[in-house]
């Protein structure tokens, strides 16, 4: 497990064209996030390949109570290697590290949205802590609803 790098970046477009495809075409925008400073990648590596990629995102809000917005952008693991503890890897990772990150940042919660019939998503995310917040209709561009879901880092913060 690692972080990504420029190295990693035609894999992981490789590995998120093939299994994201289901829910639209999200080249352009994870192209842009991996050189984005406000976006980490995760990596799992079998071998010399990559086998799984998660992405998160950090954004910082002004307002009446500033704070700093958590987002897992994506995650995908190659189907020969799932089911065998990868996906469950990289977001004990990410997890982990938001939890540091939470010392010293005002990060209160993660978010992230997921297609409603990804059972193997949701159940990924339910065992990290995730819980549905609420559905956004028609979230994808071809035509699916999506859970959006949170993780709450901090007992007392958030909105
Ligand atoms: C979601 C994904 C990342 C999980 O990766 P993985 O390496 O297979 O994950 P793990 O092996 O750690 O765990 C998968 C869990 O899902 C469960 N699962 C698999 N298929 C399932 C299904 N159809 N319904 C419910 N649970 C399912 C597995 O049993 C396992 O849970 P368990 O360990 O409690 O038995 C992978 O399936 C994937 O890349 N899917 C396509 C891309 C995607 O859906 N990304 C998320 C978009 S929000």
């Amino acid at each position: 497990m690692r972080c990504g790098g420029g190295a990693d970046r035609r894999e992981i477009l490789g590995l998120a064209d093939e299994a994201l495809a289901a829910w639209g075409q999200f080249g352009a925008p994870l192209a842009a996030w991996l050189s984005h400073p406000g976006v980490r990648t995760f990596v799992a590596v079998g071998g010399d390949t990559v086998a799984g990629f998660l992405m998160v995102g950090l954004v910082p809000v002004l307002g009446g109570r500033s704070r700093v917005d958590a987002e897992v952008l994506a995650v995908a693991v190659w189907p020969a290697a799932r089911g065998r503890g990868v996906g469950d890897l990289l977001m004990g990772e990410a997890v982990a590290w938001l939890v540091e990150r939470a010392r010293v940042l005002p990060i209160r919660r993660v978010g992230l949205s997921t297609a409603v019939d990804n059972g193997a998503a949701q159940t990924l995310f339910r065992r990290h802590g995730f819980e549905v917040a609420g559905v956004r209709r028609r979230y994808y561009s071809t035509g699916q609803d999506a859970y959006r879901m949170f993780l709450r880092l901090s007992p007392r913060g958030g909105p």
